[in-house]
């Protein structure tokens, strides 16, 4: 299974879908131009494709929920504009970061934006599909869940911050919440345009929590211990942030004395000079925090599978797995 190719067939699809959403030509143009920055310099388009393969596992047509695959895009993008506010990070996806370009006030009112065009489209998908009300109302309330949930995780992101330690399963909590909350939605929203039975959703949506929690470790590993260039952002920067990242959390709970003392040293220290950061990322790894994230990535992954047995075996369904093992293979 060829999951890059897949995964550029179904981008195609939906940057047209996108295109009808966020038009380049809306009025002020610094709107367009700002709403649009991101999503033109790529990514890896990972929600809409859960999404559209989930509806397909289900019985439905891909095209079925295509106005809600963007839809899902449309909302990873405002969380991205948002997070590099907080996370005040300068580049994502080998460009600048919104707020880097046009200013915060900018930046805010673009990520908000695309967050109201997302209802817009899941609006126009369940009308298209003449969809029953039950089941508008469980889209609706699907997507407004994760995005509260979702804050809740960039909270607890910011908080841990500032404490003096973070435990594995409050870290758990927190990227649960701040990137499986999505990967869930995307997950259960395309079940539901599929018009999957409510185990089948259930199962669906248990894989979409799963595969992001695994993700984000991933994401953990590869922000200290991935290549730049490819990963798009910059390495290190969790560090400079003092994020609680599982491989820190690890780090810190395992090794050495004097290494933890590196460690401490720098985990939020703004200015920190490109040799410290690099003296920290030695420790991570030598302390086996990497490898052991790395590991348990895996399990997560192992275990999304599992969820998946109330889906009849198709292609759809070798396709959900292949995403799953991409979750944590990728280098970007
Ligand atoms: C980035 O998500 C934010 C996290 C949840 C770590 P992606 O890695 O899916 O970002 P793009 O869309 O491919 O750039
Ligand atoms: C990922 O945030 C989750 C969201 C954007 C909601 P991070 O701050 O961990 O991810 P990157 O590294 O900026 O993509
Ligand atoms: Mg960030
Ligand atoms: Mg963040």
């Amino acid at each position: 299974m060829d999951v890059l190719r897949y995964l550029e067939e179904r981008a195609r699809l939906v940057e047209r879908e996108i295109d009808r959403w966020v038009s380049p030509k809306f009025k002020p143009e610094i709107l367009a131009k700002a709403t649009r920055h991101l999503i033109e310099a790529g990514g890896k388009r990972l929600r809409p494709c859960i999404a559209l393969t989930a509806c397909e596992a289900v019985g439905g047509r891909p095209e079925d929920a295509i106005e809600s695959a963007a839809a899902l895009e449309l909302l990873h993008n405002f969380t991205l504009i948002h997070d590099d506010i907080m996370d005040r990070d300068e580049f994502r996806r080998n460009v600048k970061t919104v707020h880097e370009l046009w200013g915060e006030p900018v930046a805010i009112i673009a990520g908000d934006a695309l967050f109201a065009k997302v209802f817009e489209a899941v609006a126009a998908n369940a009308r298209r599909l003449k969809l029953e009300s039950e089941r508008v109302v469980e889209l609706f309330d699907t997507i407004s869940k994760a995005s509260f949930e979702l804050c809740r995780g960039q909270a607890f992101d910011m908080v841990f911050e500032d404490r003096r330690s973070v435990s594995e399963k409050e870290y758990m909590g927190m990227v649960s919440g701040k990137t499986g909350a999505l990967t869930e939605a995307s997950a259960k929203v395309g079940a539901l345009l599929g018009k999957g039975e409510p185990k089948q959703v259930e199962a669906l949506a248990s894989y979409g929590r799963l595969i992001g929690v695994a993700f984000q470790m991933q994401d953990d590993v590869l922000g200290v211990a991935g290549n730049q260039k490819k990963f798009g952002k910059p390495i290190g920067s969790d560090i400079r942030e003092g994020k609680r990242t599982l491989v820190m959390i690890k780090a810190l709970s395992t090794a050495p004395k004097r290494d933890r003392a590196i460690l401490l040293r720098v985990l939020g220290k703004r200015d920190a000079s490109k040799q410290e950061i690099e003296a920290a990322i030695e420790v991570l790894k030598r302390s086996g925090a990497v490898d052991y994230v790395a590991e348990q990535a895996r399990k997560f992954v192992a275990d999304a599978k599992s969820k998946l047995a109330p889906i009849s075996k198709s292609r759809a369904k070798e396709i959900l797995f292949a995403l799953a093992d991409f979750v944590v293979e990728r280098e970007f």
